[in-house]
């Protein structure tokens, strides 16, 4: 079956998700609203408001649209989902009262806590008091967390009494957790809402500068595989965290179908939830899809429309993906924009294995392709070794130019080193 294809978003993870709809056969056609000037190489591109479900489900319903797809967490925290859903077009992506798994803090502990899922230690805090007795009482390093959406950006782990203090003050509401100590793991899963399909495992960079020192971001860099995880793991997360949450959220009446995100810390207890997420991640979507060999929109398609139950086991590359994010001078402060970017076609004609995936960009009036936003680009390659992918993902970043723009140089080092591949 052939299928007209809406992608709603456009970051990195929306241009992933476009590159591999665009190479996949079932797909007929491809748009994306608003996109950026990457993801207009692959798809049509619209203007719309993505937070106004009722001009993303005209917009749907206008272009033809058989199945529409919602990439960002704040538009399905908001139901646009739902209001592409209720004129009648399949849509890939959590209701609104699901998407709340995401959208606030509070009610993803108040889920896990009921359908057993193993998490840190929390409390729930809105006045100074509570503030004071919650630091207080799980000591330091402080985990601070804003209970709204906030960019992956509302989290202070810090050692510091006051900044803790500060960070929690300055927000209306806050989840005050246990600290956990070891590696991090990003699980997505596919699901209908009854059944759930984990994809393959990857690892994210969440702070701005190399060593995991500096202020947290939205991420910095992914690979996938992961080498030195327990080959168990992504069963024991199925069992353990993700069919649980599934299937409390359908016992509350509010199922959940889309991409369940889970953000995994490897402690010496145990793994233990550090967040969930109602999206793809970002930037571990573009590893895990430069790995995938199914094809996404009949996945995706599937899962939106509860046919996940008989789906055929997914397909995989055995090599590795390595991902790298240039961001923009001050990133993630208030980021400099409108800086050319340059290099990108020497990419495309020089390296095989590695592309670039735009975040924030446009076309300027000259023609020119210039930053937009926080994370500008993100520089994906493959290779059967993560140390050959990470090689050709740097090799190919070497030849992009962005005045002020940063990035990091340890993705993947430690883990590719580990390998010894
Ligand atoms: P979140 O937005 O919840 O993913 O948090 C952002 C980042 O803060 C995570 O990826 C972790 O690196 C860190 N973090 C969050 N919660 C904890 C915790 N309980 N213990 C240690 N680090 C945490
Ligand atoms: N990679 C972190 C996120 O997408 O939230």
């Amino acid at each position: 079956m052939r299928v007209k294809v809406l992608v709603i978003g456009g970051g990195a993870r929306e241009h992933a998700l476009c590159r591999s709809l665009s190479l996949d056969p079932d797909v007929s056609s491809l748009h994306c609203a608003p996109g950026n000037a990457g993801i207009a190489e692959v798809a049509e591109l619209h203007p719309v408001d993505i937070m106004d479900g009722a001009a993303v489900a005209d917009l749907a319903v206008s272009l033809g649209a058989d199945f529409v797809i919602v990439g960002p967490e704040a538009p399905l925290v908001a139901g646009v989902a739902d209001a592409v859903r209720e004129r009648g077009v399949d849509c890939f992506g959590p209701s609104r009262e699901a998407a709340a798994l995401e959208g606030s803090k509070a009610f993803a502990k108040d889920v896990m806590a009921t359908a057993g899922v193993p998490t840190a230690r929390s409390y729930v805090c809105i006045t100074p008091e509570e503030v004071d007795a919650a630091l207080d009482a799980f000591g330091a390093p402080y985990v601070v967390k804003d209970d709204g959406l906030a960019a992956g950006k509302g989290v202070v782990v810090t050692d510091d009494l006051a900044a803790a203090r500060a960070h929690a003050l300055a927000c209306d509401r806050v989840v005050i957790e246990e600290f956990l100590d070891g590696p991090e793991v990003s699980l997505f899963a596919v699901t209908d809402g009854e059944t759930v399909l984990p994809l393959q495992p990857a690892q994210d960079f969440k702070r701005a500068l190399d060593a995991d020192e500096g202020p947290n971001t939205g991420g910095m860099g992914a690979y996938s595989p992961l080498p030195w995880a327990d080959p168990k793991l992504v069963e024991e997360v199925e069992r353990t965290v993700l069919q649980p949450t599934v299937d409390e959220l359908r016992r509350r009446g509010t199922p959940f179908a889309g991409l369940l995100y889970a953000g995994l810390a490897i402690t010496s207890r145990g793994v233990r939830v550090i967040e969930f997420n109602a999206r793809f991640g970002d930037p571990e979507t573009q590893v895990v899809l430069a790995r995938l060999r199914t094809p996404l929109a009949g996945l995706l398609r599937a899962a939106a429309t509860g046919q996940l139950a008989a789906y055929p086991e997914l397909r995989w590359s055995d090599g590795a993906a390595v991902t790298v994010v240039i961001a923009s001078h001050n990133y993630p402060g208030t980021p400099r924009t409108g800086d050319p970017i340059t290099g990108l076609d020497d990419v495309a004609e020089k390296d095989e294995h590695a592309y670039v995936l735009h975040a924030g960009t446009r076309t300027d009036d000259d023609g020119r392709i210039v930053s937009a936003g926080g994370r500008v680009l993100s520089v994906t390659a493959t290779g059967s070794t993560l140390t050959k992918a990470r090689d050709r993902a740097y090799r190919a970043l070497g030849r992009i130019g962005l005045d002020g723009g940063h990035h990091r140089g340890d993705i993947a080092a430690k883990a590719a080193q580990a390998a010894q591949d």
